[in-house]
């Protein structure tokens, strides 16, 4: 496949240039932060359609974003201009083209008041200023294209950017104890694992919206407290709450998605959560 990619230059962007190349794809990466010809604003309406007329894709993976979930509460306006506008944008080139969308959002479209797994069915009900404009960016797509994945995928974290693996054990290193939050459940994801899941949901051809994220539910205290024992790192770690964190931005208590589509369409599910975390702490060790 000839494939566009947005925010390439991102965490999960990278890997899922490497695996698509590593799998045989003509890739073209785009991103606000590369220099040259694939650097691409996708606030920029007529930038975005010569960038996609020029390289002729046939698909876009569009994974670009505005992803500062505190930052977007004081500045809702970048996170719609890039998640929304960004979205439609994207979304109005594909429509000239004719070609199909991929477009990676979120758990944070869900409120977290279920007491289990969401399914790609459910009401959308973002409780933050990310979150909605993540679902704004998957309206424009419903909106405007008959060909579309929306992949929802939560918690992600890989070797190419700033991740709470890493995050937890530096700090861990460098603290005498952490404190955890322990009253949020969610999916950790790696990136590998979904730009593996990205290629598999692209390739069906079966359009329409999945969940994508690793196998099995936890909260970040028992997390942090998993990365520590594979990471050998004997700081202590203490559960408190999400009020005592006190962030800006509000977020699910509850935002585990059952990943049903990839199940009924017999792709392969994502590897259990604590699998993905040993293989990523595997290729961390120096
Ligand atoms: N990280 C998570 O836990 C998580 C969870 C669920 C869903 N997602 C979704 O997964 C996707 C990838 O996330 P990620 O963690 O890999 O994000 P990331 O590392 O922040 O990468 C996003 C990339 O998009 C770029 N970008 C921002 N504004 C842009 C613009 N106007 N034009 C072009 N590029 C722009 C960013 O550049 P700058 O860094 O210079 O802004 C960055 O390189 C995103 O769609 C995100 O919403 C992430």
């Amino acid at each position: 496949m000839k494939v566009f990619v947005t925010g390439a230059e991102g965490m999960l962007g990278k890997d899922a240039v490497s695996t698509l190349r590593s799998e045989g794809h003509e890739v073209f990466p785009s991103d606000l932060r590369m220099e040259g010809p694939g650097k691409l604003d996708l606030t920029d309406e007529k930038a975005v359609q010569t960038a996609i007329n020029r390289a002729q894709p046939e698909i876009v993976f569009h994974l670009g974003a505005f992803t500062d979930v505190d930052k977007s509460e004081s500045r809702p306006l970048d996170a719609f201009r890039v998640n929304a506008l960004g979205t439609q944008n994207l979304a109005l080139a594909c429509l000239e083209l004719g070609i199909p969308l991929l477009y990676v959002s979120t758990d944070y479209v869900f409120d977290g008041k279920k007491d289990c797994p969401y399914l790609e069915y459910d009401q959308t009900a973002p409780l933050g200023v990310y979150g909605q404009s993540k679902r704004a960016g998957e309206l424009h797509i419903q909106q405007l294209l008959s060909r579309f994945f929306i992949v929802r995928t939560s918690w992600l974290y890989g070797s190419q950017g700033k991740n709470f693996v890493d995050t937890i054990a530096k700090a861990a290193r460098e603290r005498k104890e952490l404190t955890v939050v322990n009253d949020q459940f969610g999916s950790p994801t790696y990136t590998i694992d979904l730009a593996k899941a990205l290629l598999d949901i692209a390739q069906s051809g079966r359009y329409g919206i999945y969940h994508a994220t690793g196998g099995g539910e936890t909260t970040w205290f028992h997390f942090a407290a998993k990365i520590l024992e594979l990471a050998n790192i004997p700081t202590p770690v203490l559960p408190i709450s999400t009020e005592e964190l006190n962030r800006p931005a509000p977020r699910p208590r509850y935002s585990v998605m059952r990943n049903l589509a990839l199940e009924l369409a017999g792709l392969p599910p994502l590897p259990a959560w604590e699998d993905a975390l040993s293989r990523y702490l595997g290729i961390r060790q120096p």
